[in-house]
Formats: structure tokens, sequence, C-alpha cells
């Protein structure tokens, strides 16, 4: 059933639509996702289905890829898999009773507080919040859709809450709901505040911010929840769940700042919008909106801080080759205010006269310095190229300079000169969490390697070794099990077939990455099969046997040592057949 829904699915799809991915000869490759690098090491071969990264070792098929990427449980991955192949699971495992992993208990404490804080806004406690949220231009119903709630002036009120349904305190500290006291015990991280809950693209319940009602000046505007398992600050974009479906149909998408520049904006009007909460935006955040679309508008304050946190994201943006512009709101407005002051209309008017980043960022610059003089100039030529320099298209990076030049009235060569001083600019704030921790190199023998890798890709060899060897012809532990299950499986009548093979040893890392690796490396050519399959198949009996010879070296001597006449008779004549023999 496993392999029905491998057959069914195509690996390269799936990666393709979470990164962007070229190809390679017969493979296709890409940045990893899964840890920091500017070369792309990370391979998906769809002859086997299988993806497999040389710079952290990681690998697996389609359900690996989910589970690694959407941080699923197995069994959340299957069902995902299956849903989008039309493979109909069998009723029994969706009900029957199972174990449940951290990250879907998480979620689901979490949907539980979202539901308490949801509850509280209704109550008598709650109406100076449901106010709050009325005054501020939410409506009803908007409120109901963000799941907008409120946590009481109490210490103890989710703890009570979440202990009666039976929830342990370490699953609630987990979430990150609750917090330990300096004496012992823990109490309520959000009290006394409006609760924006955070969505992942699912539709389930990450985390939680928390806004005061009235501002003390002691007192932080927002809490939000820390990072935890299934939270990670700057890999999310609040919103997005239910805007994904339009920015996909508009093909562009609006970033704002906060849960209110979005909520406001997207009751109004606009639907493909979604918030990055907090200042820059993160490339984790721009691979997310790169699922769905190339094209960005920002629109951020146009304080200094708004303004420096746009010029960072922009840059994030041209490295993951997306086309960005960016909306300049009127001073002392965000999103919100500019929406409930001015109308939605005002807003589409600022998305449809929204600059693109060149020349936004060169308005900016020509404000802040004096184009006219040599100094000025030379700062604001500095400036936009260390930005034009990580254009990646050659054509396109030749056109900005060359609007550059125009702009500023200075000869292209010049700019094409300082351009070439910028050589590395890995100085940006690129933002990647290491997902999994790099696992090691297998350091397995290139002969026993050599050979697994051609009974991967042809399964009628395996057949054809299986006459003359034994897995125990293996010296590494590793290849030894691995041939195992694939004469196993030939003896059994059934096909090899690497990514289903991997559903086999997931509990197995090394063999399971071995796997992967080998899946990965470049294809034996067809003509010359034959003679590496032999010479491999020679070289690794003449290594068993010249082990076997040196073992019985060192057995006949301390036998001789003994005086054990019996097994030195024994291990004699062994000794004798082989290097009679001699190698084969
Ligand atoms: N933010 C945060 N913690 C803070 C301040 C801000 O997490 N202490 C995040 C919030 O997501 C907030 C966003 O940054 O929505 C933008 O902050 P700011 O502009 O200060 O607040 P507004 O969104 O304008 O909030 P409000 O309109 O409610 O004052
Ligand atoms: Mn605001």
């Amino acid at each position: 059933m496993l392999d029905d829904i491998l057959n069914r699915t195509d690996i390269v799809e799936l990666i393709s639509s979470y990164i962007p991915m070229k190809r390679a000869g017969r493979n296709f490759k890409a940045v990893c996702p899964f840890h920091h690098e500017k070369t792309p090491s990370f391979m998906v071969s769809p002859d086997r289905q299988i993806y497999h990264c040389f710079g952290c070792n990681c690998g697996g098929n389609a359900f690996n890829f989910l589970m690694q990427y959407e941080r699923l449980e197995f069994l959340e991955a299957v069902e995902i898999l299956a849903k989008k192949a039309g493979v109909a699971l069998p009723q029994a495992r969706t009900e029957s009773p199972r174990a449940e992993g951290l990250t879907t208990q998480l979620f689901k404490i979490n949907e539980i507080a979202a539901s308490f804080y949801q509850s509280n806004l209704n109550s008598a406690q709650g109406t100076f919040a449901k106010q709050y949220f009325l005054k501020r231009g939410i409506k009803e119903d908007t409120i109901k859709l963000f799941k907008l709630g409120f946590a009481a002036e109490q210490w103890d009120g989710l703890i009570n809450y979440l202990r009666s349904k039976n929830i342990s305190l370490s699953f609630m500290e987990k979430a990150g709901l609750i917090l330990n006291r300096e004496g012992g015990g823990y109490y309520d991280r959000f009290r006394n505040r409006v609760i924006f809950p955070i969505f992942d693209v699912k539709s389930r319940p990450l985390a939680f911010g928390a806004r005061v009602l009235t501002p003390v000046p002691e007192m932080a505007k927002y809490v939000n929840s820390p990072e935890t398992p299934i939270y990670t600050k700057g890999k999310h974009l609040y919103g997005l769940h239910l805007a994904k479906d339009a920015i996909r149909e508009k093909d562009f998408i609006v970033i704002v700042e906060g849960y209110l520049d979005y909520i406001i904006p997207y009751q109004e009007g606009p639907k493909n919008i979604a918030a990055s909460l907090g200042t820059a935006l993160t490339i984790d955040q721009a691979r997310l909106i790169k699922r769905y679309t190339h094209n960005v508008v920002m629109v951020y304050d146009s304080d200094d801080a708004g303004q420096t946190a746009t010029l960072r994201s922009l840059d994030i943006f041209i490295e993951e080759e997306m086309q960005v512009r960016v909306v300049s709101l009127p001073k002392g407005y965000d999103p919100d205010s500019f929406v409930r002051k001015f109308g939605i209309d005002a807003f589409y008017g600022l998305i449809n006269s929204s600059k693109s980043l060149f020349d936004y960022k060169l308005d900016m610059l020509k404000s802040r310095y004096n184009a006219r003089e040599p100094q000025g100039c030379s700062s604001i030529a500095n400036e936009m190229l260390a930005t034009i320099a990580k254009v990646k298209n050659a054509i396109l990076k030749g056109g900005y300079v060359k609007q550059l030049a125009q702009n500023l009235d200075v000869k292209e060569e010049a700019l094409f000169a300082e351009l070439k001083n910028i050589k590395d600019y890995s100085g940006s704030q690129s933002t990647v969490v290491p997902f999994a921790p790099q696992k090691k190199n297998l350091q397995i023998n290139p002969t026993e390697k050599l050979l697994v890798k051609l009974m991967l890709e042809e399964s009628s060899l395996i057949e054809r070794l299986k006459e003359v060897l034994t897995p125990s012809d293996f010296q590494d532990a590793r290849t030894t099990k691995i041939v195992s299950i694939m004469f196993d499986a030939v003896s059994q009548g059934r096909k090899v077939v690497p990514s289903h093979l991997i559903n086999s040893c997931m509990a197995q890392e090394d063999l399971s990455q071995m796997i992967c690796e080998l899946s990965v490396m470049p294809q034996v050519a067809d003509e010359d099969k034959e003679r590496i399959t032999d010479d491999c198949i020679k070289r690794l009996k003449e290594h068993g046997l010249k082990g076997r010879v040196e073992f019985l070296r060192r057995e006949i001597k301390e036998a001789q040592n003994l005086k054990d006449e019996q097994k030195l008779q024994k291990l004699m004549q062994e000794f004798c057949n082989l290097t009679k023999r001699g190698p084969t």
C-alpha cells in the first residue's frame, strides 16, 4: 500500500512545489532546504524517486521529504500523499488508536488553548477585550475567522482549564503556554491580553501572539509564544493559511508587518496578503512564499525601522530570484491605520503604484545622500551595487547597472569595476535554521558500495549476484544487511525498488542514508556495467579470501602455541585448500 502511494507520487513534482530545482543530468539539484549552503548539493533522482544531500547527508523518499520539510509524523505524511495520489487508506488505519508524537500533541494542546481563549472573549470578563477588537474595526465575523481570543487577568486560568482536560504541565510548558515560577510551580504566559493564534499553512495552531489592551510603558506591547518543537520564529507567515489560494490565483502577495496590518486589509479587500510578524523577512519566509508566487509587494511602515527592514527583505527576495515591489505609506501610517483612515480603494491605489525595488532603493538613497556630490554619488552607487550584486541573472544585472549609470550620470564601466569588488556577499542576514543535525559520511568500502549501487540500479543484477555471492562476502555490516534484504526480496519474487526499500529500513538510518546517497550518484554507463560488476565481484572475493587467509595464519600460530593438535589440523586443511586454489 505504501508502495502504491509512492508509485503514484512524483518526488520531483512534490519537492519542486517547495523549493526551486534545476536539472542536472539525469537528476535535479537544489540548494538544500535542510542546512545552510550557497552551492546546491541537494539532489533528487526522478529515476529512483529519492532525494539526498551531499552536504548534510539527509535523504529519503517522498514520505521522508514531507516529514522533514513539514515536520510531520510518518502516518501524517502517508495520509497526505495518499490523498494526493488518490489511494484510499484502509479505514482501520485512521481510526485505530495510535501513539501520537510530540508534534501532534502540541498542535492539539494549542487547539484546546485557542478555543479556551476564544470562549473567554464571549465571557463577562472578556467584554472589554471584545470591545477592543470592535473598536479597532475588526468585525464579529473576522474575529471568528481568525479565532481571536482573550487571556483573562489571572495567573492560572489556562493551567486550570488544560488540567481539567488531563493535559500534563510538562506538555503545557513544551507548548510554550506556561512559565516556570521561581519558587516552583507554573503560571500562564499570556495574561490580560488579547490573543492572536498563529496558524501554519494547514490551519494548525502553531503559536500565539498576545497584545496588551491598555498600553503601559514598562510592559511589552506584544508577548509571543517562544520557539517550540512546532514553532520556529521567522519560518511562518501570519494569515497564509487563509491567503494561499488567492495568492496563487492573483500570482502576487502583499506582505505587511503586524497582526492588525494584516487583519484589517484582509477584512476589507485583498485576500492575497500575509504578515511577517517581525521586522525583516527571512529566507525561510521567502521560500515559503515562493511555493505560491514569485511576485511580492512589500507594505511596511515608512519609519526608519520599517525602511531598514524593507531593504533587508529586498535582498533576500533577490537572492531567491523573486520579483519585488515596494509601497511607501505616508509617514505615520501603517497598513491598518491607513486603510481605516483612507479606505481600501486607496490601499489598492498604493499597491498599483508600488515602486520596483530598484527605484525604491534608489529614491531612498537619494533622499539620504546628495547625488550631485561625488562622495554622495559614490555612496549611493555602492549601496545600490551591493543589491545588484545579488541578482543572479547576468542580463538583468547588466540592465540594472545601465539604469543606475544613467540615473547617476556615471560611466557604466566604472560601476562594473566597482561591482567586481563586491565579491563575497555572504554577509547578508540569511537565517536558515539547520533543521536536522548533520549526519556523518558513512565510510564504506568502495567496492562494496559500487556493487550495492549496481544492484539498486538494475534489479536483474541482484539475481545474478545472488548466484555467486552471499551477504557475508561483504565485510561491512551495513552492506551485508542491505544485500541480504535485497537477496531475500528477490528470493520471494519481489521487485527491489530503492524508494520502497527505504520504508523497510526507516529504523536503520545508516541503511537508508546509504540507499539515498547511492541512488543520486551518477549512474554507471550501460556498456561498462558488465565489466565493472565482474571486477567488483573479483575484488570482493579476493578481499574476503585475503582476510580469511590472514585470519587462518593467526589462528594457526595460536593453535601451535597452545599445542592444540586437533584445531591445528583443521586450520591447516583449510589454509592449504585456500592457498592451493589461489585467488579466483
Ligand atoms: N511585534 C512583536 N513584539 C513587539 C512588538 C511588535 O512581536 N514587542 C510584532 C507584532 O507582530 C506586531 C508587529 O511586530 O504586529 C509590528 O509591530 P508594531 O508596528 O509595533 O505594532 P502594530 O502591529 O502596529 O500593533 P498595533 O497596531 O496593535 O499597535
Ligand atoms: Mn498598528
